[in-house]
């Protein structure tokens, strides 16, 4: 086996060892890194930011089997808008339910660390890597891809979220929940958001079909619910998921009928 290259530091990337070397904001989540990622230790690289918005692996997991049995059959393409340091899209390949994964991400230092990420995972190959904008990107390189299902973890404005008993998907930052649904169901209907577990359901709710459901599912990790994915468009559930159960995470969804 090739051995791991060292991560360029001068980038803002890093693979920390040692907790005396974390930085303060980041310490919570480096003492989570072995289940954020269960192969850190083979040289995980992240940027400090990287760290605050990553989908922990047992979570993208779950949400990679319940996208790919959810979604209509002749979807063949998954594109992750937000890839990040690749916790979905590298869920989404090891799946191995999609012909073509996608994977857009704005900052190059953190798509260097995702490409690098699904290398120590073994699926950097079955991934096709964009940097830049995703709005920019679904309307013009992505435009005219056929079959896809769109999956999003959009930042949520920072930690400040945690306050608001409800979180306002109207006023989210940098991006709301009308930018980011417009904008991507011009591509497909099939749309997946992972979104703040208090996300207010009502705002959502008036963005599908009238007499449609919209599942929601609660993401949970040690008993406590992490976040929640809409799923959007034509997903359909078996009864198989009615246990709650998916490894270390547990997932409940609630099914909400449009008003
Ligand atoms: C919440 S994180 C996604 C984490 C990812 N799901 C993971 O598990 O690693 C959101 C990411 O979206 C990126 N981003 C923000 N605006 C973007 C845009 N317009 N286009 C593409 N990526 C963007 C940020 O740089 C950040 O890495």
């Amino acid at each position: 086996m090739a051995p791991i290259p060292d991560p360029p530091a001068e980038e803002g990337i890093f693979h920390y060892q040692h907790g005396d070397d974390v930085p303060a904001e980041v310490q919570k989540y480096w003492a989570q890194r072995d289940t954020i990622f269960s192969e850190y230790s083979r040289g995980i690289w992240m940027t400090n930011d990287a760290w605050f918005g990553i989908t922990p692996e047992p979570v993208a997991n779950a949400i990679a089997e319940h996208v790919s049995d959810g979604a209509p059959k002749e979807k063949k393409v998954i594109i992750d808008a937000f890839a990040g340091a690749g916790g979905n899209a590298i869920a989404f390949a090891l799946s191995g339910r999609w012909e073509q994964v996608f994977a857009i991400e704005k900052d190059p230092a953190v798509l260097k660390c995702a490409k690098h990420n699904a290398e120590i995972y073994g699926v950097a190959k079955k991934i096709w890597w964009y940097e830049g904008d995703c709005f920019e990107i679904l309307k013009t390189r992505l435009a005219r891809t056929k079959d896809a299902v769109v999956y999003a973890s959009p930042p949520w404005g920072g930690p400040g979220y945690r306050d608001d008993n409800v979180f306002n998907l109207k006023t989210m930052e940098p991006y709301n929940l009308d930018t980011i649904y417009s904008a991507f169901a011009k591509v497909t209907q099939d749309i997946v958001l992972y979104l703040p577990r208090t996300s207010n359901l009502n705002q959502l709710v008036r963005y599908t079909t009238e007499g449609r459901k919209l599942e929601v599912a609660h993401y949970c990790l040690k008993g406590a619910s992490k976040a929640i994915c809409v799923y959007f468009g034509d997903f359909t559930f078996g009864s198989k998921d009615d246990d709650g159960t998916a490894g270390e995470t547990t997932e409940g969804s609630g099914l909400l009928q449009s008003e």
